[in-house]
């Protein structure tokens, strides 16, 4: 999101560019695959309860993809990130994540909320269905894949807590642990640590919005977000903070890291938008990853990343050009 990463989007979109092919995900493999995911991360975790709950869990298929969007190799979608907290480059996540422990993971849940307190994760998932969703994502950058994930409604997650009727906002914090997060240490991300962000509280709640636990059948990998992140489909993938530590509950919208840090680059809202241009490029396409031999695979931008019908109801009478 600094200079560097800026792209020309001037080139125009040819239709040979959008990919064509219809490609399904193997859902068998997937579910085994899940139940061993979710296992081995639970053993690390120590918790047989998870481990019996992710297994017996009821798989809830919610494709909504369009047949013709491939699905992203693995492969790259864990290997080219963002998570600053482990340096700026895309391939810096990968490398240094390992260096974060994960287990035990523990949560604070506070404000406006009638469970506070501090949990394991795993005891705030006990009991939840975790579901699968093949989202895109959509990074401010202008690059985009398509993630299976495993998860569950954020929205499920929220309402055990039981949020007070003053809350408005929920607020989400990543783990500020420099030893083990070399972004952390270092003077050259500009950020003040922790990583923040947050949604409306009719935002979080919509099924829609997912807290992952896994990807691709397995458990998070590290430079994803282990053990758990926000997947906000129809949103900048940076709303979709990583490695969650805190939950607060808020009547005033929370301070959120990158609009603290360029404000007229990067708003609160931050819905994926082909008309509202980034100060420094446009939004009205993004190159779907991977690339060719070729070149870039460059599509067109959907309002709301495509998830305009379920979603332009949130937003019915905002400036979406003003609250970007
Ligand atoms: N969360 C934290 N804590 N730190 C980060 O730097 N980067 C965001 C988001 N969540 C980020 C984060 C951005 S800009 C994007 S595009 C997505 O994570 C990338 O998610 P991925 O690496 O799983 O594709």
């Amino acid at each position: 999101m600094s200079k560097r990463h800026q792209h020309s989007q001037s080139a125009a979109i040819k239709s040979s560019e959008i990919t064509a092919e219809s490609s399904y995900l193997n859902r068998r493999k997937l579910v085994q695959g899940l139940g061993l995911g979710l296992g081995l991360r639970a053993g690390i975790a120590a918790s047989a309860s998870l481990l019996s709950g992710a297994l017996q869990a009821d798989i809830a298929p919610s494709n909504m993809m369009s047949p013709d969007e491939e699905i992203t190799p693995e492969k790259i979608a864990t290997s080219y990130n963002n998570f600053y907290e482990f340096g700026t480059g895309k391939e810096d996540p990968a490398e240094y994540a390992h260096e974060m422990s994960i287990a035990p993971w523990q949560v604070e849940v506070s404000g406006e909320v009638e469970k506070q307190g501090v949990f394991d994760y795993t005891e705030l998932l006990q009991g939840l269905t975790v579901e699968e969703r093949i989202y895109r994502l959509r990074c401010v950058e202008a690059w985009s894949m398509v993630i299976p994930w495993q998860g569950v409604p954020l929205a499920a997650l929220l309402q055990r807590l039981q949020p007070t009727s003053a809350a408005k906002y929920v607020h989400f914090t990543t783990l500020h642990r420099p030893k083990e997060m070399r972004g952390q240490r270092s003077f050259f991300s500009g950020i003040d640590w922790p990583y923040v962000e947050g949604l409306r509280l009719d935002e979080a709640m919509h099924p829609l919005t997912l807290m992952a636990t896994g990807m691709y059948g397995k458990s998070l990998p590290n430079q994803n977000g282990a053990p758990w992140r926000l997947v906000v489909p129809w949103k900048y993938g940076f709303k979709s903070i990583k490695s969650i530590v805190k939950i607060h509950f808020s009547k005033r919208e929370p301070k959120t890291t990158w609009n603290q840090l360029a404000p007229s680059e990067y708003g609160f809202y931050a819905n994926v938008n082909p008309d509202v241009s980034h100060p420094r490029w446009s939004q009205a396409s993004e190159r779907r990853l991977p690339g060719s031999l070729f070149g870039s695979n460059r599509i067109p931008t959907l309002p709301f990343n495509g998830y305009g019908e379920q979603v332009a109801g949130l937003y019915a009478g905002m400036n979406l050009k003003r609250h970007y």
